[in-house]
């Protein structure tokens, strides 16, 4: 159902790689509520070609980036906004990449070369892509930002690995770069804190399936998925949640506030047998 939340913006999806994606549910989810869409992701991403198809679902251009390339960063932008026929009210950034995580190498023993390219892209990125938005000023006032994350941010989740760090960096900037863009431009700028969810990036995790049905069980409302993920997205870019920003927001269920569940301590005592 449309509500009509987005009628007249316009806004920049990054990391919709196939329809798992959850940056590929927001852009249907955006689209549906009358927002106009540009659609990017790597180069490498964009050979596979699956993008094409919700390029032709959304009516949207595809401009590819790699988003730890300001010269890749600035292109977007300036075309996005040739496209647009002005500035952009809305950017969802749902991208993230680990590398020792990819290479098999445990956090005792990570590649240091290859974790600054996991901060590089799943952290700085987001600085990269705000400071490209503040130089253009391709922004409107009161445009909404959000980036994806996940809750190894504030809490150990073994398996997650340097991605715990990454996302906890994401949060950072998330904060610092709101303090900024809110006093230049009445920006807001928050993360998305979700559910662990099917997807081609949260499949990478070691044990996920265990790690998905623990998630479930902790959570009275059960796990947030993709779609509802994407709905939340749409009420941060609408003009409903103006004064919100700087924030890591739970979408989870209520993972984050439950300490146990009786489902989780039956199955423990069951194993105690
Ligand atoms: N799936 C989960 O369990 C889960 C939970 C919480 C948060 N998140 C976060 O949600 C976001 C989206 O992930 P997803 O689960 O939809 O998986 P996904 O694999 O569909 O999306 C990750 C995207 O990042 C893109 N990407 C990687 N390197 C890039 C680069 N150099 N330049 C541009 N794009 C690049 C990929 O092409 C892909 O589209 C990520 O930030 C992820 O950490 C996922």
């Amino acid at each position: 159902m449309s509500y009509n939340l987005l009628k007249g913006k316009k806004g920049i999806i990054f990391g919709a790689l196939d329809e798992k994606s959850i940056a590929w549910k927001t852009a249907l989810r955006c689209h549906e509520e009358g927002a106009q869409l540009v659609l990017t992701n790597a180069p490498v991403a964009l050979r596979m070609g699956e993008i094409n198809k919700l390029a032709d679902a959304v009516k949207a251009p595809v401009i590819g980036a790699d988003v730890v390339n300001m010269d890749d960063l600035k292109k977007l932008f300036e075309e996005s906004m040739k496209h647009f026929g002005g500035k952009i009210d809305f950017i969802l950034h749902s991208v993230g990449m680990s590398l020792n995580m990819r290479k098999g190498k445990p956090y005792t023993e990570l590649d240091y070369g290859f974790t600054q390219k996991t901060f590089d892209i799943s952290a700085i990125s987001l600085h990269r892509v705000l400071r490209t938005a503040w130089e253009l000023d391709a922004l409107n006032e009161w445009g909404s930002v959000v980036a994806l994350t996940y809750i190894a941010a504030q809490r150990v989740f073994p398996d997650y690995s340097e991605m715990a760090d990454a996302k906890a960096l994401l949060e950072s900037i998330t904060r610092s770069f709101g303090y900024h863009y809110g006093i230049k431009n009445k920006v807001r700028i928050n993360t998305v804190s979700q559910s662990p969810t099917r997807t081609t990036a949260g499949s990478g995790v070691k044990g996920f399936d265990g790690f998905i049905t623990y998630a479930e069980k902790m959570s009275p409302l059960g796990n947030a998925s993709a779609g509802e993920c994407a709905d939340y997205c749409v009420t941060l870019f609408s003009d409903l949640t103006k004064m919100v920003t700087m924030q890591n927001l739970f979408h989870d269920g209520g993972f984050s506030s439950t300490g146990v569940t009786v489902e989780v301590i039956e199955a423990m005592e069951k194993a105690a047998q």
